[in-house]
């Protein structure tokens, strides 16, 4: 090999040998071997050779082109495999640090409100049961709130649920109370949805009552099942499952007593067992009215656009605050509203805790 091949070669590795990162590297093999490099013109010069020459010579800028190459690829592939390294480096995650305290070293842990932990707790447990959630307004037309459901102007069942009437909206042409329980949300979504239905609506309800056990604000969830085919059977079933898995206890009794709702036919509430002197649940010989339900009244679906005939199914509401002081023995309805933060750490759920549910089968 001549001289200046050489020369060229050994140059051309020392460069990379010293290229710090794959860009100086890519600079020196565009240097040798890019359209105007060193190496690239003397493969083109080669024509420029005396013909006898030409072949040995060839043969050794080749030789030079391909120990280049060669020494391209031998540094790029250690260049890159420090770019990993340097990369996993700075990106590492210490998977066995240990976690940071909860709460943080001086700092006070929120909790979540037992009204909000029971309804997460029981949007699981239906949810389970494959029931959406559905909502509507506080402040609802009398038309929702009582005639759809059965209860016209004159009737008692108003009494029953007095509440708080508001100034008629100025054009509206009808009534706007405060809900006295989330059954509107039941003509509200067979108005606005084609059977088959399966939903539970928790929300606050409010009627004119104030005392120990009676807030003029308060908390329910309704259901509300339409099907072909839905039967007093599927109600039974579907709220003995619940209150077993929301009390986790799994064999918790419960009772259907015949009662009236006149947005229901047959129309039943629902106690459990319990022991009135100890407040136990599931223990003991008494029984505690926990909710309403029955099947939904056949002018309940008419009213609202569902033919009676075809379509049939249940409805259920329940008292959040009730079922909510049963399971965690909280005796006065007061504090849930009074945000002092001594009740509600101790009632309080730890954010992000996992249920601790009965299977709900
Ligand atoms: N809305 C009733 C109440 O507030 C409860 C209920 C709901 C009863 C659905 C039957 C069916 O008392």
């Amino acid at each position: 090999m001549s001289d200046d091949l050489a020369a060229l070669q050994s140059e051309t590795e020392a460069a990379i040998a010293a290229a710090a990162d794959l860009r100086a590297l890519d600079a020196v093999r565009v240097g040798a071997l890019g359209k105007s490099g060193q190496v690239t013109a003397l493969l083109k010069g080669l024509g420029a050779v005396p013909a006898e020459e030409r072949k040995a010579r060839g043969a050794a800028v080749n030789a030079v082109r391909q120990a280049v190459e060669r020494a391209l690829e031998a540094r790029k592939a250690v260049l890159e495999e420090a770019a990993l390294e340097a990369r996993l480096a700075a990106e590492r995650l210490d998977v066995s640090l240990p976690p940071r305290p909860h709460p943080p070293a001086g700092a006070e842990s929120g909790a979540i409100h037992p009204i909000a932990r029971t309804v997460e707790e029981l949007t699981a447990i239906f949810g389970a049961m494959g029931f959406a959630v559905a909502e509507g307004p506080d402040i609802e037309s009398d038309w929702y709130n009582f005639n759809a459901l059965n209860i016209p102007g004159h009737h008692p069942a108003r009494q029953d649920q007095d509440t708080f009437y508001l100034p008629p909206a100025h054009g509206a042409g009808f009534e706007t109370v405060l809900r006295t329980h989330t059954s509107p949300v039941q003509a509200r979504t067979m108005l606005s949805q084609e059977p088959p239905i399966r939903v539970i609506v928790p929300g606050r309800t409010y009627r004119a009552d104030h005392d120990a056990t009676h807030s003029p604000m308060f908390h329910q969830v309704e259901g509300l099942v339409i099907g072909r085919d839905i039967t007093l059977g599927h109600l039974k079933g579907c709220l003995i499952d619940f209150l077993r898995a929301f009390f986790g206890i799994a064999e918790l009794p419960v009772r259907f007593r015949a009662s009236y709702f006149p947005f229901t036919e047959p129309s039943m509430e629902v106690d459990i067992g319990w022991d009135r002197r100890t407040g136990e649940l599931g223990k003991g010989s008494d029984w505690l009215e926990i909710l309403g339900s029955g099947m939904v009244h056949p002018k309940v679906l008419a009213n609202c656009g569902i033919d009676p005939r075809q379509w049939q199914g249940f409805a259920f509401g329940m008292g959040i605050e009730r079922i909510t002081m049963l399971k965690h023995g909280i005796a006065d309805l007061r504090p849930f509203y009074e945000s002092d933060v001594r009740w509600l750490r101790h009632y309080g759920a730890p954010v992000l805790s996992p249920y601790t549910l009965h299977d709900a089968g």
